[in-house]
């Protein structure tokens, strides 16, 4: 198998929106136009990464966190040949699949953590694209999981990010001593772009290399790294792959990731003060605009036009004794 030695080149130009503009208000839905758009490239690459000796012939195949079918939509020749999976947490896009490409397809719901009711060693491929970029606490589990479906020598292709958006996503160049796996938004929902994972090609090989081999590492397809990695039979567990290596990196990608995570609380805090002032300002504006909008209602309410005259002839009575008063 040549693996990688022909990925089509070049897949995309890079992302022709302005990148920075990316994570201000409205990017989730400017950035999902364009990414359901890159369907048939995924397609292609995954293809071109599995090289010219690979066929789908009676193989079973699975894309892991399919979402809605971006890709696995496009490989429908190859499900009349092949038994191709999907599987997403979203109960929505699984629903969608299950009504509108079920069969050929199969598709199953998974849980924030695995197992997933499908049979050890029996997929040939797993590829999981954009998944294990925003994977945290779940992640080495459902490495081990896509482990466990997959038979011995089988092909993962899971891609990861970091390298090609670190300034976009962390705000800073991208620096490999100091990402290991490193957590960005820990704690933001899907409908917000989920957390964000950045991995270094380093910290892949000596975490996921500790159960599979690392066959090839395409550095850039649509921004993101893509790893092909044949399953090694060992029995391997969670605490295996998290365990630090003796590379440095580890601890400094650590502490990074740490000042990280300050720099997002500091941020997130100070947005709370801010939204605390903007509020008690909206509250006081309201309160003076009712207050203003009565007193139109009350100048020109019958009543106060009537004595106007007489309000009229008291102010000019006290400016009269005003002026006498001596001085
Ligand atoms: C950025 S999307 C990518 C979707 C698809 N792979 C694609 O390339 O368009 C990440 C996907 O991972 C799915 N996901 C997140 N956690 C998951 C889990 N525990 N099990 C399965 N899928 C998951 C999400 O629902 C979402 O569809």
């Amino acid at each position: 198998m040549h693996i990688g030695a022909n990925v089509t080149q070049p897949i995309i130009e890079p992302f022709p929106i302005v990148m920075s503009t990316y994570l201000e208000p409205g990017w989730i839905e400017r950035f999902a136009e364009l990414w359901e758009k890159l369907g048939p490239e995924t397609k292609t690459a995954i293809i071109d990464l599995l090289g010219e000796d690979w066929s789908f012939d009676d193989k079973r195949a699975l894309d892991f966190g399919c979402g809605a079918g971006r890709t696995l939509k496009h490989f429908r020749r190859e499900a009349e040949r092949a038994e191709l999976w999907g599987v997403d947490i979203d109960a929505m896009s699984i629903d969608l699949l299950q009504q509108t490409v079920c069969p050929p397809f199969h598709v199953i719901r998974a849980d924030y953590m695995p197992p997933l009711e499908l049979d050890a060693d029996s997929f040939d491929l797993i590829w999981s694209i954009s998944v294990f970029t925003h994977l945290t606490d779940s992640s080495i589990p459902w490495l081990l999981e896509l482990h466990r479906l997959l038979k011995p020598g089988a092909i993962l292709i899971a891609t990861f990010m970091g390298r090609w958006t670190s300034e976009l996503l962390a705000g800073e160049p991208w620096d490999e001593d100091r990402v290991g796996m490193n957590v960005l938004r820990h704690n933001h929902p899907a409908s917000d772009g989920a957390p964000l994972v950045l991995i270094s090609d380093w910290w892949l090989r000596e975490h996921w290399g500790r159960a599979f081999d690392v066959i090839h590492i395409e550095p850039n397809i649509h921004n993101q790294s893509w790893a092909v990695l044949a399953k090694r039979a060992d029995d391997v567990s969670i605490e295996d792959i998290e365990r630090p290596g003796p590379d440095p990196r580890e601890y400094l990608a650590l502490r990074h990731n740490l000042r990280q995570v300050q720099r997002e609380l500091e941020a997130a805090q100070q947005a709370g003060r801010e939204e605390v002032h903007a509020e008690r300002r909206r509250g006081e504006e309201t309160l003076a605009a009712a207050i203003e909008a009565e007193r139109r209602v009350y100048e020109q309410s019958l009543s106060w036009r009537l004595t106007q005259p007489l309000r009229a002839a008291a102010k000019a009575a006290r400016d009269y004794r005003e002026r006498r008063r001596p001085r």
